[in-house]
């Protein structure tokens, strides 16, 4: 059976020989045009007066389309209606769409979309988290509350109490290949849109309304994405949308890709957080209460910023017990790029959060951080426990009796204090805390850190209706598959996990079936591929149509060789007593007019949930994992690397333990990157200054840890996913919180407080950490 072996990537040869075919590699039909944006160059006002003549003018410009040039919708909002594919006349960020020029060169579009000359009436932007906070700037009346038993009573009465507040920085995606788009005009209004998409039926329904037909006339096509990571899940509207509106005016293909410096100015990031928080404990380190105050920047439209900060509260336990809790999320408003989807989608954020706080409890309390950490663990508790009302302050110390997360979740399935075990024991995290000690005693320069952290991560949309999928499949009579379904391909191996799947349903090996470029037009109504519930969505719904051809196949088979049971194993079909190859039982059905072909839908079962009270259960299942990381920094410059990384991570049973573990390598270093390196700066005109990959650091190949230890965790979902498989895209990007971790443990070696260190953790942020400490501040 294909299920469960290292099969490398499907495309991996395409990949590394440069085959594989990008949607800017697609070849489009003579006279095709090409696209670019005219950018605000100020973060918040009105546009005075707007000369574009020389844009007009300029070598091989076709066009120049201003808002009121747009035949029907202006609007690539994926949520709320508020964001213009071309400004309305207000401009709210630096890098924000203006004008679009339809040009006969990607170049001659982009030097004349810098002609322009254009007169803003400016106000004051609102950059900052204190800014915006001050005039009131959200995109909801006030914060969100979700709370269990009373954490201010619980803090008041516990024998001890830290608090303190983190800032925590932005990501930018830097998906190798850029957003990019094209729309092919056919005929009577069809259209038919390439994009570089997480949602091709986002883009359908957007490119719709843009050209003001019905969603059947546009047909969307991805057949893989140069990375994702979040940032295509809505950014990609814009092009579609503009490739669209041009190619129905032109009556031409018509094509835009930004450059990486537009990618970065034009379209959103990581939503960067300030986390307060205040927690009452014991002096065995058990938490009684904690509050968190996430305050976060979702720029100057809502996108995704809503479920992204719901995701955070919900991560905010991340494996802890937290018998008393409130959480409090502002989702400001701000006049930068609309923050957006970034894997993990704001579980990172909550996250770090309680993480910060494990740190500084065992910091003050001189406990090991590990030990700490695995106290407050939730119960191992298999098939759960009836959930009871929230516990008394007295009754904390025997704790844990509902074992419910603090939206009230049954946690089922709690593999970490078995996982851990195995992780401190492989990584010798004891022996090489001690050699660290030692090694800090006697080096006043050069300072080691370990650190351990542990990730539980939910699975699901958490807008309930989105966990949906679908597949249609075809076998043709000589035998070979043809596989489609909603999800997409970005890197991670949907597509090759998928294929195994039904490689294994008809027991054919790989080379039978053929994956399938994702069509709205094969698979209608499809979620986003997001929330790392690729494989489990699609995978069952392949399963579901692939198990009806296969029952249709095996009951005439059955029936017209007389035998009771039909096998199909090893690329052979075998009914009775006769065997015949999978070849030959496809020609026999289809001559015997069965149909070969059928579509499959599933629907992610037991999920009940309220956002607004923040009750219910959000999640199907949740996925662990651990790293324990250990660095070097130097105390004079902080620059610093990462020694050695152990990480043991829970995938379920596999699908493929090849890519699985090439998610969790990507995902730690991607994780690690975040909360190290990367850093975004605005300047106080709102401008990012960081555009490039020259300011803009993300972790190269040489950042990579120099051992690194990844091991799958031997178990099954307790749930009834794919083979019993869990997702994997996501959660390993949270391992990397041990790197930072780890250089928190370091600079606590410099002196006698707590590091309090902010994230991105750059080697200026060590160095000044280390000076406070040193300093005695
Ligand atoms: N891996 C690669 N190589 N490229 C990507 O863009 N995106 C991540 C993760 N792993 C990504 C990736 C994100 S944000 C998600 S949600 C999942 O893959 C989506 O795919 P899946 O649901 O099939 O895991
Ligand atoms: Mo991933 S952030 O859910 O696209």
């Amino acid at each position: 059976m294909s299920v469960s072996k290292p099969l490398p990537h499907d495309a991996a040869r395409l990949h590394v020989t440069g085959q594989a075919r990008y949607v800017d590699d697609i070849p489009l039909p003579a006279g095709a045009l090409h696209l670019a944006f005219g950018l605000s160059t100020v973060a918040a006002g009105r546009i005075a007066a707007m000369d574009l003549s020389d844009v007009r003018t300029a070598p091989d410009v076709v066009a120049v389309l201003t808002a009121e040039d747009l035949p029907f919708s202006n609007d690539v909002s994926p949520s709320a209606h508020d964001e213009p594919l071309l400004s309305d006349g207000t401009v709210h960020y630096v890098g924000q769409p203006v004008f679009l020029v339809i040009a006969r060169s990607h170049l001659a579009a982009r030097k004349a979309a810098r002609k322009a000359v254009i007169s803003y009436e400016e106000s004051a932007p609102l950059l900052t988290i204190d800014q915006a906070l001050a005039a009131n700037s959200r995109f909801e009346d006030g914060p969100r509350i979700y709370t269990r038993g009373d954490a201010a009573a619980a803090i008041a009465a516990a024998p001890r109490v830290v608090a303190g507040v983190l800032e925590l920085g932005g990501q930018e995606h830097f998906y190798l290949e850029g957003q990019a788009a094209a729309a092919l005009p056919g005929e009577d209004g069809d259209m038919l849109v390439h994009s570089s998409t997480q949602h091709p039926t986002e883009i359908q329904h957007k490119v719709a309304e843009a050209i003001g037909v019905p969603m059947h006339m546009v047909r969307v096509e991805t057949r893989r994405m140069g990375g994702g990571f979040g940032g295509k899940e809505s950014q990609g509207n814009a092009l579609a949308c503009a490739c669209a509106v041009a190619a129905r005016l032109t009556g031409k293909p018509c094509k835009m890709r930004y450059d990486r410096d537009d990618d970065m100015i034009v379209t959103g990031k990581r939503h960067d957080f300030r986390i307060s928080y205040r927690v009452g404990f014991d002096e065995d380190g058990l938490i009684h209460g904690v509050e968190f105050v996430q305050l976060t920047r979702g720029g100057w439209a809502q996108d995704l910023t809503l479920p992204v900060a719901d995701r955070a509260m919900l991560h905010a336990d991340n494996a802890y017990y937290l018998p008393h809790v409130r959480i409090e999320s502002h989702r400001l408003k701000t006049n930068t790029q609309s923050a957006t989807a970034y894997r993990g989608f704001g579980g990172p954020q909550g996250m770090v959060g309680i993480e910060r706080v494990m740190d500084h409890v065992a910091h003050d309390l001189g406990l090991d951080p590990v030990e700490l950490r695995q106290r407050n663990y939730y119960d191992a508790v298999e098939g759960g426990a009836a959930p009871r009302p929230a516990a008394s302050p007295r009754d904390i110390l025997e704790k844990k009796k509902d074992n419910c997360t603090p939206y009230g979740q049954p946690v089922e399935d709690f593999v970490l204090h078995g996982l851990t075990a195995q992780l401190l024991e492989s990584s010798d995290y004891a022996g090489r805390r001690a050699a660290v000690a030692e090694w800090n005693a006697t080096n006043p320069v050069l300072k080691k850190g370990i650190a351990f952290s542990p990730v539980k991560f939910g699975i699901s949309f958490t807008l309930t209706h989105l966990n949906q999928a679908g597949a249609l499949v075809h076998v043709y009579q000589d035998g070979s598959i043809h596989l489609n379904h909603g999800g997409t391909e970005m890197g991670q191996g949907l597509f090759q996990k998928v294929a195994q799947v039904a490689a294994s349903r008809f027991g054919v090996g790989m080379g039978a079936v053929r994956i399938t470029a994702t069509d709205t037009s094969k698979v209608p109504n499809t979620s986003a591929t997001a929330a790392s519930s690729g494989s489990d969505l699609n995978g069952m719904a392949v399963k579901a149509a692939c198990d009806k051809i296969r029952d249709r196949m095996a009951a005439f088979l059955a029936g017209y060789f007389g035998a009771e049971a039909v096998e199909f194993v090893d690329g052979k079909v075998r009914a009775g007593s006769q065997e015949l190859s999978f070849e030959a039982a496809a020609k026999l059905c289809y001559e015997n007019r069965i149909s070969l072909s059928a579509t499959g839908f599933y629907k992610t079962p037991k999920l009940a949930w309220d956002r607004i009270k923040g009750e219910g259960r959000p999640f199907f299942y949740f996925a662990y994992g651990a790293a324990v990381t250990e660095v070097i920094v130097d105390t004079l410059t902080g620059e610093n690397r990462i020694l050695r990384a152990d990480v043991l991570h829970d995938a379920g049973a596999s699908l493929n333990p090849a890519l699985d573990i090439g998610q969790i390598e990507g995902g730690y270093v991607q994780g690690a990157g975040w909360l190290t390196t990367e850093e975004l700066v605005w300047d106080d005109k709102g401008r990012l200054r960081t555009h490039a990959p020259s300011t803009y650091k993300i972790p190269a190949f040489s950042d990579q840890p120099e051992v690194f230890n990844v091991a799958l965790w031997d178990g099954r979902n307790v749930e009834e996913t794919i083979y019993r498989s869990k997702a994997v895209g996501e959660p390993p990007f949270m391992l990397g919180i041990s790197a930072w971790l780890a250089l928190s443990d370091a600079v606590a070696a410099c002196g006698a407080g707590y590091p309090a260190l902010d994230a991105p953790a750059t080697a200026e942020q060590v160095l000044r950490a280390i000076g406070r400490l040193r300093d005695g501040v």
